[in-house]
């Protein structure tokens, strides 16, 4: 063994866990300065890329044949910030595990004040919080700021903790507590910090080390305001006692939009040309309100596993082809159980529920199943 080190000896205190999607050229930059950042104590950094097509893991891969500070996980098949998080830190066996982002955005070198924190036990969970006024380098737009700051608003209310920054996307905390929260944290969303904080339900004892959020270093922003709902997933999801996923709750709330524009479409197509009858409208509703659907959804709830391009046609097909046997299905029901002597809106609400069950099945198991480049 070509080693000077003590075999079996010394894990690592800090593992700082980068979720990575397309990020190679940034990964170099990120681990040179978290080499200078941390310095004292054994850390290491867990790079976890989910088979970026621009060799993100190769990157990591060969930087951790020189030097066993930096490990890496390739997912294959898979996506999704949060749960490549997850599993970044279920890897690791040190104290306190971290979450930064791959793109130079966070200001690592506040990575000691946090360990600092919680080591001397000022703190179980020490965040990283954006600082909004000085140069915050305009790196959020006034209207992704607004809509963060009513998200946080709305955060501390229901949370009733005072974070500052519970939608930031760089943390430490304590590996044991996370350890035990692992089974219930949603892999699907972006906001790991609000699940944690909601999932740890209070006796977290939280600490703030604010500083200023950079401009991504380079390749691109993989979210938009939009993943802002991903949130509101979040908040209902813990509403129904971790009952409802995310990702349900996001389409069904996207389904009740697309009722509304079929009701819509509905009475402009009887309203201003009458003469094409009741039968047309219906289905010019109904391919409306589809093509709503299948827009929002792959924007928000499956927007990692998001069609682009050409694949945008061959995606909505499928999706209306899954969604017409869920049709089919609350039609029978519905009718099945208003002839059973249910009352109109029992049958009525029963057979959209099995649809909307149906449609979800389909658009997670069928639809929205890969990542399609
Ligand atoms: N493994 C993996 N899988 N990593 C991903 C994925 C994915 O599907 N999507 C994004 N990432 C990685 C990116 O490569 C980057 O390292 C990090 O996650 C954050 O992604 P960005 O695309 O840079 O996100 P952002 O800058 O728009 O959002 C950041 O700020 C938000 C608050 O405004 C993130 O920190 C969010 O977590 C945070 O909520
Ligand atoms: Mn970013």
């Amino acid at each position: 063994m070509a080693s000077d080190e003590t075999p079996g000896r010394s894990k690592p205190t800090v593992s700082v866990v980068v979720p990575t999607y397309q990020e190679s050229t940034n990964i170099p930059i990120l681990f040179d300065r978290i080499k200078y950042a941390l310095k004292a104590e054994p850390w290491e950094l867990i790079v976890v890329d989910d088979d970026s097509p621009d060799g993100t893991s190769s990157v990591a891969f060969a930087l951790a044949a020189e030097d066993r500070r930096i490990r890496c996980l390739r997912r294959v098949n898979r996506t999704g910030l949060a749960g490549a998080v997850i599993e970044g830190w279920m890897s690791s066996s040190a104290d306190f595990v971290a979450v930064i982002d791959g793109d130079l955005q966070h200001d690592e070198s506040i990575l000691p004040k946090m360990y600092e924190a919680l080591a001397k036990g000022s703190g179980n969970l020490a965040i990283g919080t954006r600082l909004r006024d000085g140069d915050l380098g305009g790196s959020l737009s006034p209207a992704r700021q607004a809509l963060s700051d009513m998200g946080a608003w709305f955060f501390r209310r229901i949370a009733g903790a005072p974070v500052a920054d519970p939608m930031s996307g760089f943390f430490m905390i304590r590996r044991e507590i996370v350890s035990r929260l692992a089974p219930r944290l949603s892999p699907d969303g972006f906001k790991i910090l609000v699940d944690v904080i909601l999932s740890a339900g209070g006796g977290l004892k939280i600490v703030e080390v604010p500083y200023v959020f950079r401009k991504r270093n380079s390749g691109e922003s993989k979210l938009t305001p939009l993943v802002g709902m991903d949130f509101l997933g979040l908040v209902v999801h813990h509403a129904s006692g971790g009952l409802l996923p995310i990702r349900f709750v996001l389409f069904a709330s996207i389904g009740a939009v697309g009722l509304l524009v079929h009701i819509v479409a509905l009475s402009a197509v009887l309203h201003w040309f009458r003469m094409l009858g009741f039968e047309a409208g219906q289905l010019i509703a109904t391919i409306l309100a589809m093509a709503s659907n299948f827009i929002l959804n792959n924007e928000i709830t499956y927007r990692p596993y998001r069609y682009s391009g050409p694949s945008l046609v061959a995606g909505f097909v499928a999706f209306a082809l899954g969604c017409s046997v869920g049709v089919l299905a609350n039609i029978n029901v519905a009718s099945w159980l208003y002839t059973a002597d249910e009352t109109w809106w029992v049958a009525g609400l029963a057979g959209a529920l099995l649809s909307v069950v149906w449609n979800y099945a389909v658009s997670t198991n069928l639809i929205w199943r890969r990542r399609h480049r």
